[in-house]
């Protein structure tokens, strides 16, 4: 397809220092040359935004926030604005995470704000959705992904989707070794872009990439990424190993 792919590294609360989280950006990028086919991304812990934007250097690898806030400034004890990750030299973050809508409670609305906020402040966004194991034993993946896309993306115009990547992650498959086929994803993901196409016309819908998230590894991205609507991964635990990541963003085509 037409659409450039994108492999990026979620972080997550990890790793413990940063002097490991340098050296891991520095390995990562050393990894990323001009026949990777992919662009990449990681998205690394508050504290370690600046210097992993420095390791990265000019390689490429583009370093983003694992989410923002959505007030600009003022009295949000802890809270990280948008306006603070860009100065740091990030044009990224995400949003939606599973982690964020089951263990801190974001709900849709609160995530359509967070897709707003960064959006108006030209920042891109990847916007997480995918069921639960409950949903998907209950056949309710097309509807939950349906709902999330539509809640979540309220507001957001047909220009702006520029600056949206969708990553697709049933939640039964993160961190649990367990990937989700790749017909079986290549499937849902076909059910997200005519949902974008219904939103924002099938010429939009045609542009906007759609990751797939969940225990991906060395041993299984090629196969997802053969498949033509899955334009690239969103790596939690294998990110976190230099030598994983290097081969998950050169994968095979
Ligand atoms: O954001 C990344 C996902 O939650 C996937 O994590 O690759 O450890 O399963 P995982």
């Amino acid at each position: 397809s037409a659409r450039k792919p994108f492999i990026a590294g979620n972080w997550k609360m990890n790793p413990g220092t940063k002097d490991e989280a340098v050296a891991l950006g520095k390995e990562i990028a050393g990894a990323f040359s001009s026949s990777t086919p992919c662009e990449v991304a990681l998205f690394a812990p508050y504290p370690f935004l600046d210097a992993t934007v420095d390791a990265v250097g000019s390689s490429g690898v583009k370093v983003g926030a694992e989410m923002a806030f959505t007030e600009g400034k003022g009295a949000y004890t802890a809270e990280v604005s948008v306006s603070m990750i860009k100065s740091v030299g990030c044009n990224w973050a995400l949003a939606g995470h599973s982690e964020r809508r089951t263990l801190f409670g974001e709900s849709d609305e609160d995530i359509n704000k967070q897709v707003l906020n960064l959006l108006n402040n030209d920042v891109g966004c990847i916007l997480c959705i995918g069921e639960t194991q409950a949903e998907y034993e209950q056949g309710l993946v097309g509807p939950i992904c349906t709902t999330q896309l539509k809640k979540n993306l309220l507001g957001v115009t047909p220009e702006q989707m520029a600056n949206v990547v969708i990553a697709y992650e049933p939640v039964w498959a993160i961190g649990t070794g367990l990937t989700c086929p790749a017909s079986e994803a290549q499937d849902v993901h076909a059910t997200c872009r005519s949902v974008l196409a219904d939103m924002y016309g099938q010429a939009v819908s045609d542009t906007v990439r759609i990751q797939y998230g969940g225990s991906v590894t060395p041993e299984t991205v090629d196969e997802l990424m053969a498949k033509p609507d899955i334009d690239g991964a969103l790596v939690g635990g294998a990110s976190l190993v230099a030598e994983k990541f290097s081969r998950i963003i050169n994968f095979e085509e």
